[in-house]
């Protein structure tokens, strides 16, 4: 499963990548709006820190000019992905970059039928917001198991699923059981994935035991 972090912020982003888990970047308007920073500024330094693939979303809502914006956020660095919303307009805009050779993240999915619809456009990645969902009392990683499903039926669909509105470690695990191929998931959530309190337990006692040994290994 890829890791994606789910910010805008630059400094976060440069800390976690030092770690070596990071596999690409999302970013979304409203994510663009809390870092107070450029946006294509950001999206610039983004790529050079990160190899994989970067979202960067368009702001129109009509094909001609999302598709103007697709291309100029395309120029910035081959690894944008070119982040769309899953309406008419952002399909259609999708098939065109998807058929200049860009990478396409179709955003805001909520439903399978909609993910058949990104498939079938080119996109390179689905965004299905699971947290969003459970807001809602609907089930979100039923939609991603869902999609699974789908995708696996048909060897055309090579949509990766991209889990989005990740809110909590537990969400991450389920959608690596299902088998999705990506989680975006915000910083605070990364975090709170190296943390068990048996794992804090333990060190400190393997500590306390090999203090009482008197040896260091590197003076060995
Ligand atoms: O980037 C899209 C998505 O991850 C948003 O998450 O928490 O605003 O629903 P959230």
């Amino acid at each position: 499963m890829k890791f994606f972090v789910d910010t805008a912020d630059v400094d976060e982003i440069r800390e976690l990548a030092a770690t070596g888990l990071l596999d690409g970047v999302t970013t979304n308007p409203s994510l663009v709006a809390k870092s107070g920073r450029p946006f294509l500024e950001v999206i610039r330094e983004i790529c050079e820190i990160v190899d994989g693939p970067v979202s960067a979303e368009v702001t129109a809502t009509d094909h001609s000019t999302m598709l103007s914006e697709g291309r100029k956020l395309a120029q910035l660095a081959g690894n944008v992905a070119v982040k769309v919303p899953l309406t008419p307009d952002g399909l259609k805009t999708c098939r065109a970059l998807a058929d200049d050779g860009v990478m396409v993240n179709v955003t805001l999915c909520f439903s399978p039928s909609q993910s058949i619809l990104a498939a079938k456009a080119g996109a390179a990645f689905v965004s299905p917001f699971i947290g969003r969902l459970d807001d809602i009392s609907r089930d979100g990683m039923g939609l991603i198991a869902d999609i699974r499903m789908i995708y696996d039926n048909y060897e055309e669909f090579a949509t990766e699923i991209l889990v989005a509105s990740i809110r909590s470690p537990n969400h991450v695990a389920e959608a690596a059981k299902i088998g999705a191929d990506v989680a975006t998931i915000p910083p605070g959530v990364i975090r709170q994935l190296f943390n068990h309190p048996l794992t804090d337990k333990g060190l400190d006692a393997f500590l306390a035991d090999w203090a009482r040994t008197g040896q260091s290994i590197l003076d060995a």
